[in-house]
């Protein structure tokens, strides 16, 4: 972070010193929001959550080293009391921002697939100059100006994953952050019920192309009707990527080998290079372009992006890991979290991987889907009970559309590793089961498991399906 003065930050958030705060002392950073992760030169900010109140940790953060606390109240140290420490935040970030013209913000958004994109774009940048990116998904309120805070005055990027739960959020992240660079992936059925629709996840999403100066691009996938529609929507200069013919970046000639890994040529207006990804699953292709299309405009030679796309691994956790066991059981961790699109990719990635061996799937009901929340788990039910499984487990509560679609789709509730499951034959029938958790869900499978079988381990963030995958995988062992 840039260094800041106490009274500086005081002027910035329109706060007021107390606790006999030194106005000259200086915020070298990081801005924290954990009292245990406060070192010396440190800005601790007290919010008040549901179960833990910061203002309680404001003398822990101090002796720790923070040279100070933004709070809402009086505290027992140095602080900046302002009304509302979540707009104050937000003040420092832009105001920080503002402030340091040699760097170039680029930001990402999406249904699916921007933290992969973020991580990819990262890599591409960092060849070119000091980047900072967050770490996973931090894209809300909180993490996307935290991370624009890590930013100083040698930052040449900031690539930054813009998620929205409304319309008006992105815009707002954009305007603490404004970017040169807009990447729009995908409009998919995520969080569908907190938007009431797909139009409405358009229209947010939207939000950062719209916030691009006349003289910033606008990266957009060309594959995806709601987001070509969102050319109409910028000031920017528009760049397409996809698979599309008329893409200026795209992907010719995409192979996929028995784990899943998508190989093609990365041709750019000014030249073509061959691509082998380390990411599981075809979607990773689309994410890949959107990252080479953001570095081509940054003026980075193709043949680099293509040695940096096929260098990288997977960098957030529980997306897409693959791991095998000793006894040869191949375990698709991709438990961070599941919406309908997603869990066709997943579906899809399981396909490309297990080819003539068994499968089986691990999966949970969708959340925040609204409406149609039943119709689209009884989709997913549908998916699992047509993609030629041995056994299928449903974990948690609200299995039954999923059990539906999976007995519409030929599945027959049962047992794992009773009967049918442990002696599948040929075109033998799906067995579905419904466990009440995790652990009840590792253990059906771990008695119908037989060396060469491949498991796919997928839902929503708050199953916690990853704990199925850990416990096949023998502890963490990952
Ligand atoms: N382009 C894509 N299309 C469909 N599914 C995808 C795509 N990219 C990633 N996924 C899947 O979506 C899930 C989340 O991936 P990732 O973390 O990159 O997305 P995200 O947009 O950052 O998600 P979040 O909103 O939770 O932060 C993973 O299961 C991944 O396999
Ligand atoms: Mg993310």
């Amino acid at each position: 972070m840039i260094p800041l003065p106490l009274a500086r930050i005081a002027e910035i958030t329109s706060g007021a010193l107390t606790g006999m705060a030194d106005p000259r002392a200086v915020v070298r950073g990081p801005v924290v929001i954990d009292s245990r992760a406060a070192v010396p030169g440190s800005l601790f900010v007290a919010f008040k959550g549901d179960r833990a109140d910061g203002h309680d940790f404001a003398a822990q953060a101090v002796e720790a080293g923070a040279v100070a606390v933004l709070a809402e109240r009086p505290v027992e140290a140095p602080a900046v009391i302002v009304g509302d420490t979540m707009a104050a935040l937000a003040a420092l970030a832009t105001a920080v921002c503002a402030e340091l013209t040699g760097s170039t913000v680029i930001g990402v958004t999406g249904s699916a697939g921007k933290t992969t994109t973020k991580d990819l774009l990262a890599r591409l940048t960092a060849r070119i100059g000091p980047t900072i990116a967050p770490v996973g998904s931090f894209n809300n309120e909180i993490g996307h100006p935290l991370t624009v805070l890590k930013a100083d005055e040698t930052t040449r990027y900031q690539v930054l994953e813009l998620s929205a739960r409304g319309v008006g959020h992105i815009a707002e992240l954009a305007r603490i952050a404004p970017p040169k660079i807009g990447v729009v992936l995908n409009v998919g059925t995520a969080h569908l019920g907190v938007f009431g629709g797909r139009e409405a996840i358009a229209q947010a999403k939207g939000e950062l192309v719209e916030a691009l100066p006349a003289d910033g691009v606008a990266v957009l996938n060309a594959d995806d009707p709601l987001v070509a529609a969102m050319a109409e929507r910028t000031a920017a200069r528009v760049t397409w990527y996809g698979r599309a013919a008329s893409a200026a970046v795209r992907a010719e000639g995409v192979t996929v080998d028995d784990r899943g890994r998508a190989s093609f040529t990365l041709r750019t207006p000014s030249g073509a290079a061959p691509v082998s990804l380390r990411l599981y699953g075809e979607h990773a292709v689309e994410n890949a372009l959107a990252a080479a299309a953001a570095a081509y405009e940054l003026g980075l030679p193709v043949a680099t992006i293509a040695e940096e796309l096929s260098e990288a691994e997977p960098r957030s956790r529980w997306r897409m890991e693959v791991s095998d066991r000793a006894d040869g059981v191949t375990v698709i961790n991709d438990a961070y979290n599941a919406n309908p699109d997603s869990m066709r990719a997943a579906f899809g990635a399981l396909d490309a991987l297990a080819g003539a061996r068994r499968r089986f799937a691990v999966v949970a009901s969708l959340q925040e889907l609204g409406e149609e929340s039943d119709a689209l788990n009884e989709g997913v039910g549908r998916l699992a009970g047509g993609a030629g499984l041995t056994g299928l487990v449903v974990v948690g509560d609200g299995a039954g559309p999923i059990l539906a679609g999976a007995r519409a789709a030929g599945a027959v509730p049962g047992v794992l590793g009773g009967g049918e499951a442990s002696a599948p034959r040929d075109g033998a029938r799906t067995v579905v089961a419904c466990v009440p958790d995790a652990g009840a869900a590792a253990a059906a499978l771990e008695a119908a498991l037989a060396p060469g079988d491949v498991v796919l381990v997928k839902g929503p963030r708050v199953a916690g399906l990853e704990r199925v995958a850990e416990a096949l995988l023998g502890g963490d062992r990952r």
